[in-house]
């Protein structure tokens, strides 16, 4: 049956009377006394076909049939009989009367059924990836996903952006996770590291004189995952050659700002506001605040500074803080919910939980018997305390305050229906410190990545106060995620060997590990700088789905699996005798 093919969604009443060529999937079959009916499917949609006992070779076909069998129908748009109308329903005002039908292929019963918002494990969906991937709001995600893409390619294009390739058998590229390791047959016991992202050869595409590049490319990550990662992920990456912060932001804004508008009809003003490191961990116990609600944490440490709540008053007085949450309505919590909660702030590392209560002018707390009555009418002023409350208090180090209040703020926002899903919440985090100490490995850690550039008027605290220098990085924060990061970077070689001095490479190691880089720097770098957004983080919001595994086509597990091909998996004891490896046990 050759002939011109109709896609399912082209169809419409204008149809009515015509011969049209379908080919599509079988998505149900209702056989009555008289008469059978088959949903057919395409990627397009999905429309009636009536197999009419009058035609006798058709009817045998439409006996046989079972769902996802693929077929070829050949037939004549018509009206629906009256009353056969099915008006909720895309195409229910027409029919297709199969003429001629051959079956492709027939299906065994599929292990769910291909329709919208089945309920079945993710884990037998994710080993019949291909049946799951049938279903149309999976489809829809893909056509997004795609849509997406040719978006950033073009306006990428437009804007004088080269799209060039990097290796993903390289070298390691730090971003702050493991790497995927791949052993080389020809250099025995040599490994290739898979790029956690391209950020060094963008670097290098900058010496080489590219000056504006992008790719849309795979990065690896051997990390623990979660809800919003995956080991391996996509990013959109750019670079750009002699630009500075207020080159960059206002151009990704533009990009960003019309995705967001032709993707999920969402309209974001630009610029979108910056909020400084400190800001939003002050205001929000998050580098990634989720500006869709308020409940802002609260300094309370002038209120507690000499009282004779000790835990408290001697962490303010040893340069600790102490901060408060108020949380409208919680007073109604449960004593044992406060110890779930007083729980979940250790994992945070703050050492207690203090609370208050207001419950119809009632304040109950284990703490208020050591403050004074001033005191008392201090902290609750300073919270803002209303009836129907808890407030919520940590002190400790900074970091631990900021910490613990942040996600206790976010559970709480959660909990008490907060965070208003209709508004969007897209903002710049700015200033961030160069670098962080890192209490296991006792040493300082890149905040970004060690290529970084620090912000020029805190270079002569580097020596003298590491901690305090700010880098010129940002990063896109949107309804609480991170969606994505860059800087400008480090372009002058005795600057990049001092960053390295400073997370405690000595010169023999930098050279060893990133003396390329080094070396390119000293033959004519440009000063440049970018950012590279997580494609999928950003489908996830566009789509408005939890989850990144539903954008990505074949995902992995938490565990780092793929249940579909089973990888990872062990191989041939001749392919590890090729690589000259040994495995344990
Ligand atoms: P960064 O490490 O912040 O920066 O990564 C950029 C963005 O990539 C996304 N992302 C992930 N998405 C899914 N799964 C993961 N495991 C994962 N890890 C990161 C996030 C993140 O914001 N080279 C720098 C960018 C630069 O400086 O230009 C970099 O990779 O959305
Ligand atoms: P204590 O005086 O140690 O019995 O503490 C009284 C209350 O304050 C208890 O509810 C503790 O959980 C809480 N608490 C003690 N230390 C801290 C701290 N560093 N941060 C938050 N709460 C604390």
């Amino acid at each position: 049956m050759l002939s011109v093919r109709t896609e399912i969604g082209t169809l419409s009443s204008a149809n009515i009377g015509q011969a049209v060529h379908l080919y599509g999937w079988v998505n149900t079959r209702r056989a009555h006394a008289d008469v059978i009916f088959v949903d057919l499917r395409d990627r397009s949609g999905l429309v009636q076909v009536v197999f009419d006992p009058g035609d006798e070779a058709v009817y045998a076909e439409g006996v046989r049939i079972r769902p996802e069998f693929v077929l070829a129908v050949r037939g004549l748009v018509r009206r629906r009989p009256e009353g056969t109308e099915n008006p909720g329903k895309l195409l229910g005002d027409i029919e297709v009367v199969a003429q001629e039908v051959t079956v492709f292929n027939s299906a065994q019963t599929p292990p769910f059924m291909i329709r919208d918002g089945v309920d079945v494990d993710e884990s037998v969906r994710l080993k019949y990836r291909y049946l799951d991937l049938r279903r149309p709001e999976l489809q829809e995600v893909f056509r997004m996903r795609h849509g997406v893409m040719q978006k950033v390619r073009r306006y990428l294009d437009e804007a004088g952006f080269l799209e060039i390739e990097t290796p993903f058998l390289t070298a390691s590229t730090p971003e702050g996770a493991r790497d995927y390791l791949v052993p080389s047959r020809v250099n025995p016991g040599s490994f290739y590291a898979l790029p956690q992202s391209p950020q060094l050869f963008k670097q290098l595409l900058m010496v080489a004189g590219m000056e504006k590049y992008f790719q849309i490319t795979r990065c690896f990550r051997d990390e623990d995952l979660r809800a919003d990662r995956q080991p391996e992920f996509t990013q959109i990456d750019l670079e750009m050659s002699f630009v500075e912060i207020d080159d960059i932001l206002p151009l990704m804004e533009k990009l960003i700002g019309e995705i967001f508008s032709e993707f999920a009809g969402k309209d974001i003003p630009v610029p979108f506001p910056r909020m400084s490191y400190r800001e939003a961990m002050n205001r929000f116990g998050s580098d990634r605040p989720d500006l869709r609600f308020g409940m802002e944490l609260v300094d309370v440490g002038n209120v507690v500074r000499g009282t004779g709540f000790q835990a408290f008053a001697q962490v303010v007085e040893s340069g600790g803080r102490a901060m408060g949450l108020r949380v409208p309505g919680g007073a109604s919590l449960p004593r044992r919910e406060i110890d779930k909660l007083t729980e979940f702030v250790g994992l945070f590392g703050a050492k207690g939980l203090a609370y208050v209560t207001l419950n119809d002018g009632e304040l109950k707390s284990p703490i208020l018997k050591f403050f004074t009555e001033g005191e008392r009418a201090e902290l609750l002023r300073v919270m803002g305390a209303q009836d129907g409350d808890i407030l919520f208090f940590v002190a400790g180090p900074e970091i631990v305050v900021w910490n613990s209040l942040g996600n206790l703020r976010l559970e709480m926002g959660r909990r008490f229906g907060m965070i208003d899903q209709s508004v969007m919440s897209v903002l710049w985090v700015t200033d961030f410190p160069l670098l962080e100490y890192d209490e296991k490995e006792k040493r300082y850690v890149a905040i970004h990545h060690p290529f970084t550039a620090p912000r020029a008027e805190d270079l002569e605290k580097l020596t003298e106060a590491p901690l305090e220098v700010r880098a010129l990085a940002y990063d896109l924060v949107v309804n609480g995620t991170e969606l994505g990061g860059g800087s400008i970077r480090i372009h002058d070689r005795a600057m990049q060997e001092r960053v390295f001095g400073l997370l405690g490479m000595d010169e023999e190691q930098a050279t060893e590990k990133f003396g390329f880089l080094l070396d390119a720097f000293s033959y004519g770098t440009p000063p440049h700088g970018g950012i590279a957004f997580g494609l999928d983080r950003l489908m996830m919001i566009l789509s408005g789905r939890d989850n990144i595994r539903d954008v990505i086509a074949f995902p992995k597990t938490q565990s780092a699996a793929c249940l579909m091909t089973r990888a990872p998996a062990p191989v041939a004891p001749m392919q590890l005798r090729d690589l000259r490896i040994r495995t344990e046990g």
